[in-house]
């Protein structure tokens, strides 16, 4: 009996809870640790934010793959990078922080030049989400009333973390009781050599994309879908990120790198594989699927030195990258882009997977 238990906890995994801090004014943010065979990932309720996940390389050695910070008062400092958490309601930019639904504009703070980025000043990454254990994981939820940060509709944000073995699946579900526009997404920073081993530009990727949306040079699409053939978008191989990174093309310039959404191949709503990364160094590899049409690379080309990592590393220019898989920048004023609308009664689903494993 005892014996079955133990074997049964084995195959499903453990998940522990612990105090993580106070917000300033008073809420209590938990920590959450979800224990498979193979990953041991740890998500708090600031933010709904992956805090570190670590895994093994080649050799054996465990280190944690995310950019983050050891205590919550590192996470309240800094408002600028978005490590590890659930952004929205939405995700990226709308452009000017306007947008017009069943004929009414509404108006967004515009924290991001002239435009709206990641849900505005207060975004549900600076929220503190509610908390349930379930099968395998955790479940969190957020309302955010009527009129937050100027977006229409009170909207309920379920979003769960389970662990299957080497996969962290992240499942959102949300409603509203007006009509809305919504894209959430996760804004981890990888880097699979572990934090501290230097930057991404080594680093193998394939993205499962034959498009990508470019911008303007506020980082807003201008609604063309252009063909990665032939650029160095094009990540159909895999390729060293490094490789064509200052090539001089205007994208790239745009962005001082890659921070683009590139258009997966398949339907919204099916499972599809978006990207695939390598590290050649250490062996690991990680593996993103999603049922989102879109996923923004970000080669973290705007962090800057200015936050450290727990052993003090200064997290630089591509140090990480971002895999945030979503519907794409700017939707709400671009009608031929898949839809980001809510309506009441309707209930938006959308996953991904991030799956870790070594390739030597
Ligand atoms: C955006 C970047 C931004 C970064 C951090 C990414 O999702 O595409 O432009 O600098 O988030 O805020």
């Amino acid at each position: 009996m005892l014996l079955s238990m133990t074997t049964a906890m084995a195959a499903h995994g453990s998940v522990t809870k612990a105090a993580f801090g106070k917000t300033p004014n008073g809420t209590e943010v938990d920590i959450y640790t979800l224990k498979s065979d193979t990953v041991e990932a740890r998500i708090m309720t600031y933010g709904a934010r992956i805090v570190s996940i670590k895994t093994a390389d080649k050799n054996g050695k465990i280190a944690d793959v995310v950019l983050g910070y050891d205590s919550l008062d590192g996470y309240l400092a800094d408002k600028k990078t978005y490590f590890g958490a659930v952004v929205g309601r939405y995700g990226n930019r709308i452009a000017h922080g306007e947008f017009k639904l069943d004929g009414k504009t509404y108006h967004l703070p515009k924290n991001n030049g002239e435009n709206s980025l990641h849900g505005g000043t207060v975004g549900f990454d600076q929220l503190v989400w509610k908390a349930r254990e379930v099968p395998e994981g955790i479940e969190l939820t957020l309302v955010s009333k009527d009129g937050d940060q100027g977006y229409p509709g009170t909207v309920t944000a379920h979003v769960r973390y389970t662990l299957h073995h080497n996969a962290l699946r992240i499942d959102y579900n949300v409603t509203t009781d007006k009509d809305t526009v919504v894209n959430l997404t996760n804004h981890s920073y990888f880097n699979l050599g572990g934090i501290g081993s230097g930057t991404i530009l080594d680093e193998e990727m394939m993205i499962a994309a034959d498009k990508y949306t470019p911008t303007d040079s506020g980082l807003i699409p201008t609604g063309e879908l252009a063909a990665v053939d032939g650029t160095p978008m094009d990540f159909r191989k895999p390729t060293v990120i490094g490789k064509h990174i200052h090539d001089d093309f205007q994208a790239l310039k745009l962005a001082g790198g890659y921070d683009h959404n590139w258009v997966l191949r398949g339907s919204t709503g099916e499972v599809k594989t978006a990207a695939h990364v390598h590290d050649l160094a250490t062996g690991r590899t990680l593996t993103v699927t999603t049922t989102e049409p879109g996923v923004q690379f970000y080669a973290g080309v705007s962090l800057d030195g200015t936050f450290k990592s727990p052993g003090g590393w200064p997290y630089a220019k591509n140090t990480a990258l971002c895999l945030e898989t979503q519907h794409f920048p700017d939707s709400p004023n671009h009608p031929s882009f898949p839809t980001t609308e809510l309506k009441p009664g309707e209930a938006r689903h959308s996953m991904t997977t991030f799956t870790f494993s070594v390739q030597k």
